[in-house]
């Protein structure tokens, strides 16, 4: 028996988040938009994607302006929200959207699209346009573990929840709305039924809950330990010019970080790189200065170490890229890079 929607319901339509995204009661509902704001939230924190997704809709703010726009740009746009995988899903789904005049309203048709995986198929279709089915993100997994007391480890006890989710649909009220109740979902795990701490107290479903009767709603979900993960060295290079431009270059399209800006570097490897060796992959030769200290980075199969050399150009005709600013540089390169100059600090 699943808990009541009413009461969800009701608690949602009191004390719903008035997010960017979010469309007012009775307010038209844009599927570019909510599409948009899932693929981003799968990236980073509801804080930290409004001004990102402000400035994303200023620059694309429909989704024939997105298909429309160079790779280049979405790459730009995209930089420091990490998967770049994700930003050229991104721009492949909107020409197939354009291309098609529109979002498909049914989850099949929104899976089917490129980069639009089981979740944001069921997101988008219950927000945009109330396809009855309930989305499963770490929020959902949480308040499913818990009102349903499931004890279970994640992943493997992912099935489960996504069953328990799904069978929220059984309730007719729920089935009247499925887009609030998705999205109060959302609202519960992110304000109530927090990963530590939840407001009990607070919560519309209190009763019904299983972890809350057995006083263990703070330990669940249960999680299997994660397996460690590999450590990668890398040794960049960032040349300077007289102006105090840095060279940067465009990785291969294809691979991680594919199409995006670089300081130039080795490949990343499980053994460290010795200096001679390092120096074989340097942009051109020059009176290259180890900088201190290592900048870090974690990937999600792996992290990264990477020691920085710095040096004046001589001459410049000669070396492959782009020069760029380093205020520049820090809007258009990813993470990974820009960690390289903050070690630079001082240099740059
Ligand atoms: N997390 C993922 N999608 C969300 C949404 N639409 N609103 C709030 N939090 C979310």
């Amino acid at each position: 028996m699943s808990p009541s929607a009413a009461d969800l319901l009701a608690w949602y339509d009191r004390h719903r988040r008035v997010l960017p995204w979010r469309a007012a009661p009775g307010e038209a509902r844009d599927p570019y938009r909510i599409w948009l704001s899932e693929v981003m939230l799968q990236q980073t924190t509801v804080a930290a994607v409004g001004p990102r997704y402000a400035r994303f809709l200023q620059r694309f703010p429909t989704v024939g302006a997105l298909a429309a726009a160079d790779w280049a740009e979405v790459a730009e746009e995209w930089a420091g929200l990490g998967y770049y995988a994700r930003a050229r899903n991104l721009h492949a789904c909107a020409k197939a959207v354009a291309a098609a005049g529109g979002f498909p309203r049914n989850t099949e048709g929104l899976a089917a699209l490129p980069g639009i995986g089981p979740y944001t198929a069921a997101a988008v279709g219950a927000i945009a346009f109330d396809a009855p089915v309930v989305p499963v993100d770490g929020n959902v997994e949480r308040v499913m573990a818990r009102i349903h007391g499931v004890e279970a480890p994640l992943p493997g006890a992912k099935p489960i929840l996504t069953a328990h989710a799904a069978a929220c649909m059984e309730d007719p009220v729920a089935r009247a709305r499925p887009g609030d109740f998705a999205q109060a979902l959302f609202d519960l795990g992110a304000t109530v039924c927090t990963p530590r701490n939840p407001a009990c107290a607070l919560c519309p479903w209190r009763e019904g809950c299983a972890a809350h009767r057995a006083g263990i709603q703070a330990e669940l979900p249960r999680k299997s330990p994660k397996p460690a993960r590999p450590l990668r060295h890398g040794v960049h290079f960032l040349l300077r010019d007289d102006a105090g431009r840095v060279l940067l270059r465009r990785r291969p399209e294809k691979g991680l970080l594919g199409g995006m800006l670089e300081v130039p570097g080795t490949p990343w490897r499980a053994d460290p790189w010795p200096e001679t060796e390092a120096l074989d992959h340097a942009p051109s030769t020059a009176a290259w200065r180890p900088v201190e200290g290592i900048a870090r980075h974690g990937f999600t199969h792996f992290e990264l170490e990477m020691r920085l050399y710095a040096a004046p150009a001589v001459t410049m005709a000669a070396v492959a890229g782009e020069w760029m600013l380093p205020s520049a540089a820090r809007g258009a390169l990813p993470s990974v890079m820009r960690r390289l100059l903050d070690l630079a600090g001082a240099v740059v």
